[in-house]
């Protein structure tokens, strides 16, 4: 529960991370998080909150590598790293955001991807959303566990599986979200290594529920309480688990299965529908 990290692993972690510099919940809501009207976003506070956030990630040994967004005015979400694309070696599948509000981003990612020595890929007819809605689990990461329903389209998962096919013979899994408030996997779902995750089963659909199980994954379960706070989207380095301010309840849970939770203050970003993960890009 400190600022301390209890175990630094020692393969690093490279991470992505968009500086909010126009972040703001001011012209549209996309999810049920945003309410323009009634929660606006503190701007210097989301600063120092994001600032926190690397710092933290570099505390505990994660590489941060930062995209500058100060030519983006026109997109706020750009901050949320995590749906710009899912990587798998050098390649980037980049994401078609199904909102007009946030289809700009693309060419953004796009163009750091490209100068970062990354290939990209990815479909503008069928909606995608990145590593918000795709993450890397079971053993040897041989699983991309896929929310398909509020943004992502169930037909980009061939795709996905098609442009991303490395030789290794990874599966696709396709999970379907069925709770407004859990619109994009990775706030229902976070691995912690490749064999362990947490989870808020009632964001999926019964049968998802059961495929996923059946993953070789083991799946600790929080509380729809918990998942409020954005519990299961967290940025994990090592066995370092940061995530925003949850209860007593997640924090042993994390240390009962052997990793240290770490708790930081997310609340401009949750404004808009996201917390530490989705400010964050596994690269
Ligand atoms: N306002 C953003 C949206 O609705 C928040 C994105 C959160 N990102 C995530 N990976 N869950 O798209």
């Amino acid at each position: 529960m400190s600022r301390v990290a209890a175990k630094v692993s020692t393969a690093v972690k490279k991470i992505l991370m968009v500086r909010p510099t126009h972040f703001e919940v001011v012209r549209y809501a996309i999810n049920p998080w945003m309410d323009p009207v009634s929660k606006p976003v503190n701007r210097e506070l989301a600063m120092a909150q994001w600032n926190t956030l690397r710092e933290t990630i570099e505390e505990v040994g994660g590489e941060v590598h930062v995209m500058e967004s100060s030519n983006a005015p026109d997109w706020p979400d750009i901050v949320f790293a995590a749906n710009a694309a899912t990587v798998r070696g050098n390649k980037a599948y980049l994401a078609n955001f199904l909102h007009p509000e946030r289809r700009g981003e693309r060419e953004f990612y796009k163009a750091w991807f490209e100068a970062n020595g990354f290939e990209t890929c990815g479909r503008t007819d069928i909606a995608f959303e990145g590593a918000g809605d795709a993450l890397w689990c079971g053993k040897n990461y041989s699983r991309l566990f896929a929310g398909v329903g509020p943004r992502t389209d169930i037909r980009a998962l061939p795709d996905l599986a098609k442009q991303l096919d490395d030789g290794s013979g990874f599966k696709v899994v396709g999970c379907k979200l069925i709770d407004p408030r859990f619109y994009h996997i990775d706030v229902a779902f976070c691995p912690l290594s490749d064999e362990l995750a947490l989870w808020f089963p009632g964001a999926f659909d019964p049968v998802t529920q059961h495929n996923m199980k059946n993953e070789g994954v083991e799946l600790v379960p929080v509380t729809a309480e918990d998942a409020g706070f954005f519990s299961c989207n967290a940025v994990v380095v090592g066995k370092n688990v940061i995530m925003n301010h949850t209860t007593t309840r997640v924090a042993k849970t994390i240390e009962k299965i052997g990793y240290n939770p770490i708790f930081i203050d997310m609340s401009e970003f949750i404004k808009a529908g996201g917390s530490s993960k989705c400010c964050t890009l596994q690269i």
